[in-house]
């Protein structure tokens, strides 16, 4: 979606705010650039919509080269959000939020309607807010203001630098919460820098460490939390988050018993050893242990009258599996977007060493690791 290839920015006076950075922003991700203060994260975030020009490198979005863009049709098509967001005093929160679709030309109908329905998704009564002006509004009120201003006209792009941080703690929780509802139901990109680690690992689907003007680290929250690359991300962080990340626990310790069979095991056999164990499926190894596939009642029993049959004829073989070097949150993910009620879990040379089962997950999630999570 947005690609970063080998970019600088060398300032006026000399100073390397940026230096060489490369940088794949994924369609639909909230990527937060994090980092100490003056390491580049403004810097890098306005030279994508062009409110800083690179020194050297080239940004491109959507296969597009920026530079030969124009640079006021670019912006109209990313939303930007700031830390003292600039609503326009003069003009009600509705001729705010209506500015971006105004100079794109929307009918009067469609502009007013959107208006209404982006005060609605951020709990602010388009009654009683649409025709109010700035200054009657909240700090965290008019911060949603600011927000749903810069998805006014539907841009793919949102960039938000710090946009909550002069909030108090409260309305600043209760927009991140927002902002998590919102990026999963419109699924923009979205840049997004902060100080706060928390705010980071909250929100981000993956966070980008930076100093003085490089990529430290780059990786999901988890990832992030769990392996940490050197002492300055550890020191960022800080020793009580990561000494909280390992208590969640590992695949390993969700791990429970399978079920299994050889693949020249016959049908009846099959069903005998699941009714003993009362369980419906089992997983199909080779004497080596090593998965290869699986095999359920429902499959067996239009067959079951087949004397000949063995597990290896009927068995499913691509099954989803998870490997054991992966971390529990995905497993978690690919047992809910692949449906299924038990993953197994291999090593990567393929040996079955356990299965995840809903139960021993829901286990965990409802546990008193919940908070963690
Ligand atoms: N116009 C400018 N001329 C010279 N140096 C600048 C200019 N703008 C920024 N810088 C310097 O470039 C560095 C990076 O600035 P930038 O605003 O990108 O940092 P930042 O990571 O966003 O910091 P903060 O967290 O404090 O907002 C800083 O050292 C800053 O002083
Ligand atoms: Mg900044």
């Amino acid at each position: 979606m947005i690609k970063f290839e080998g970019i600088t920015k060398v300032y006026n006076d000399g100073f390397r705010a940026v230096d060489d950075l490369s940088l794949h922003v994924k369609e639909g991700e909230l990527l937060v650039l994090i980092g100490p203060s003056g390491c580049g994260k403004t810097t890098t975030m306005k030279m994508i919509n062009r409110l800083i020009e690179p020194s050297e490198g080239e940004i491109v979005i959507e296969g597009e080269e920026i530079s030969k863009k124009d640079p006021v049709e670019l912006r109209r098509n990313i939303g930007y959000v700031i830390q003292h967001i600039g609503l326009l005093p003069n003009m009600t929160i509705g001729e705010n939020v209506a500015l971006v679709p105004k100079l794109k030309k929307w009918d009067k109908d469609k502009y007013m309607k959107r208006v209404d329905e982006l005060l609605e998704m951020v709990g602010l009564d388009p009654q009683i807010y649409r025709n109010r002006y700035p200054a009657e509004l909240s700090g965290g009120q008019k911060q949603r203001v600011g927000v749903i201003r810069a998805l006014a006209a539907d841009p793919p792009i949102i960039l938000m630098d710090e946009p909550f941080s002069a909030l108090d703690p409260i309305s600043r929780e209760q927009l991140q919460d927002e902002l998590i509802k919102l990026q999963e139901e419109i699924k923009k990109t979205i840049v997004f820098v902060t100080h706060d680690i928390d705010e980071a690992l909250k929100i981000a689907t993956r966070i980008c460490i930076m100093k003085q003007g490089k990529i430290v680290q780059l990786g999901d929250p988890e990832h992030i939390l769990r392996h940490p690359i050197n002492e300055f991300v550890r020191n960022f962080i800080g020793e009580e988050r990561l000494s909280k990340a390992k208590f969640l626990p590992s695949l390993s310790e969700v791990l429970v018993k399978p079920v299994i069979a050889g693949p020249n095991r016959g049908l009846a056999e099959a069903v005998k050893i699941m009714h003993d164990r009362k369980v419906d499926s089992l997983l199909v190894v080779d004497k080596n242990e090593k998965l290869l596939g699986l095999v359920s009642v429902w499959e067996i029993q239009p067959h079951y009258h087949e004397e000949e049959l063995k597990l290896k004829d009927i068995m499913k073989e691509d099954i989803p599996v998870v490997q054991s070097n992966q971390s529990l949150i995905e497993a978690i993910k690919i047992s809910s977007e692949q449906r299924v009620r038990f993953l197994p879990v291999v090593t990567d040379s393929n040996q079955l060493i356990g299965v995840i089962t809903r139960a021993s997950l829901v286990d965990v999630m409802a546990g008193k690791y919940g908070d963690v999570i």
